[in-house]
């Protein structure tokens, strides 16, 4: 049922560089994925978000090299990409436009950037929901800063990330998935004011885990529905003459958003409770009240599902299924939704009787085998 861990390590990774390149590598570096407890499609809203960093991530071993060259083996894809960092061109969508468009984004932020060579491997599976893009892209942040001697600021190595996403590779995101991967604390989760970019970890409950539940759907509509939903709070905020959906007040919403239509109206409604509901859940993780979070998540679920409209058939069955749990305290999608994963909080003592009744329960109310595993809330991109 659940994933092998612990297959990537550094030992790992320094002997896949001795082989290609045969020699050591000068660093190890990793950047994690992320499960989104709560504080859903509230990012490109200037609001809250309540991320934690897991225990999957992308790695690199590497070595600077003396040209201005970039040589960069993946291992999972089983190809080599190699320019150089004075003529990039744009290529078709995959792996290499990544190191591409971290190469670049960092060019045009002044930083002077030495090339380096070095092999790549990850364990966030892919399109899942579990951000393995911004993984990607925060590694490379790493890198680079490790063969470049740059200085590294969580915040502005997350915003250049993103500017890599939405510029060179040509997705739309917010900033919650570089954020997380790049400031992740181990144990913690983080909330993330996504205006200010101002960060608080916050502590699990105790005797508590988190559990990741995959429903294996994957849904090619989400980047369009994303864009769309996206333009929808984007012009409510005009609508209401505001920079974002965050300047929007709860008082104010009731007296006047009568004027809009009844689809919008509800767009925007569940990004101003989600927007709420994040702040109370890490106000209940700072007490300690694993109740309140799981109330507010499932909450959070039926917002996503009722007013934003982005679950999916296979995300409301995991979510019946893992309610009816006794271990459970709260489980919603997570992610841009459409498909991928949903995240539950539980008790930790309950978790094997969870995953594995969850999972069955799943298989036999869809026909498809979930991947249902624990996760743990690492450190954001480190050199290890
Ligand atoms: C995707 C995006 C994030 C965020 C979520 C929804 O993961 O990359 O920036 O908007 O969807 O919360």
């Amino acid at each position: 049922m659940s994933i092998p861990q612990g297959g990537l390590c550094k030992q790992v990774m320094e002997r896949a560089f001795q082989q290609r390149f045969e020699t050591s590598p000068a660093w190890v570096v990793r950047a994690p994925g992320r499960v989104n407890l709560i504080g859903e499609h509230t990012d490109y809203n200037d609001g809250f978000v309540l991320p934690l960093a897991i225990d999957r991530a992308v790695w690199i071993a590497l070595r600077p090299r003396a040209d201005r060259r970039m040589v960069v083996h993946s291992l999972d894809f089983h190809e080599t990409t190699a320019f150089a960092l004075d003529e990039l061109l744009r290529g078709k969508h995959g792996w290499a436009e990544y190191v591409k468009g971290v190469a670049w984004v960092l060019q045009e932020k002044g930083y002077a950037i030495r090339g380096w060579e070095g092999v790549v491997a990850g364990d966030v599976p892919v399109g899942a929901g579990l951000s393995s893009s911004a993984a990607f892209e925060l590694a490379l942040a790493r890198a680079f800063a490790a063969a470049s001697d740059l200085p590294w600021d969580a915040a502005t190595m997350a915003l250049l990330g993103q500017r890599a996403e939405n510029e060179w590779v040509g997705v739309r995101c917010g900033i919650m998935d570089q954020m997380i991967s790049a400031a992740g604390r181990a144990g913690h989760a983080l909330l993330i004011d996504c205006r200010t970019l101002h960060t608080e970890a916050v502590p699990f409950p105790s005797e508590t885990t988190v559990v990741i539940l995959d429903t294996a759907t994957r849904r090619g509509l989400v980047d369009s529905a994303y864009n769309q939903r996206r333009s929808q709070c984007e012009a409510t905020a005009r609508a209401f003459g505001v920079p974002a959906l965050r300047d929007v007040s709860v008082e104010r919403f009731a007296a006047e958003s009568g004027r809009l239509d009844e689809e919008t109206r509800r767009r925007a409604w569940h990004v101003l409770s989600e927007n709420d509901r994040t702040l109370k859940a890490a106000e209940a993780m700072r007490h300690g009240d694993a109740l309140a979070v799981g109330h507010l998540m499932n909450a959070s679920h039926d917002s996503l599902r009722d007013d934003f409209g982005v679950s999916s058939r296979e995300l409301d069955v995991m979510v019946e299924c893992g309610r009816a749990h006794p271990a459970c305290f709260g489980i919603r999608m997570t992610g841009a939704g459409f498909g991928g994963c949903a995240v539950a909080l539980i008790r930790r003592d309950l978790a094997d009787s969870f995953t594995s009744q969850v999972a069955a329960s799943f298989r036999s109310a869809t026909g498809i085998e979930p991947v249902v595993y624990v996760c743990s809330a690492t450190e954001g991109a480190s050199v290890v």
